[in-house]
């Protein structure tokens, strides 16, 4: 499909970078998925600039918190080439911990070759917390 004259790249860049999730592309290097895009929505959502993560792979977001069931959905979904959605804990620049609504998705090219991946970060820490809170008087009051 073409794609519509009306809207030029750099208005496409606008539009990606007004969003308030984080979008990002990256690309297999080795076993790692390293980072080659992050819209302006990452930069506000994590606190790193484009410049501090690009080439990274985007696992310096987990600081030290790796056992998470998360990963291994990740871990699976992106050695079977297929696309995933999981929440993980995440930290921004300044230490502070998000829950981060995780989907990847891979792109491939037209021979069918895995050429990138599309990230979309949704931060529902807001959603977890009173899902947690709720859990926890429910537990104080002997509810299930
Ligand atoms: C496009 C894309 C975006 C990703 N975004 C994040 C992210 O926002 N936060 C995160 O903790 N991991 C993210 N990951 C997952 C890590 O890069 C990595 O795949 C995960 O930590 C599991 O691999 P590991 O066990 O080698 O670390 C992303 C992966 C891809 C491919």
């Amino acid at each position: 499909m073409k794609r519509s004259p009306l809207i030029s790249p750099d208005l496409l860049e606008r539009i990606v970078d007004a969003s308030d999730d984080g979008i990002v592309v990256a690309e297999q290097e080795g076993d790692e998925t390293i980072l080659i895009y992050v819209n302006q929505g990452f930069e506000r959502l994590t606190g790193y600039s484009a410049d501090e993560i690009l080439y990274q792979d985007c696992r310096f977001l987990q600081n030290d918190d790796r056992d998470q069931e998360g990963l291994v959905t990740i871990r699976k979904a992106l050695a079977e080439g297929r696309p995933c959605r999981t929440i993980l804990r995440n930290y921004r620049k300044d230490g502070t911990l998000f829950w981060n609504e995780l989907s990847i998705t891979p792109v491939h090219d037209e021979d069918d070759n895995l050429t990138y991946y599309i990230g979309v970060q949704k931060d529902v820490t807001e959603r977890v917390e009173a899902q947690q809170e709720l859990e926890r008087v429910k537990a104080e009051h002997g509810l299930d």
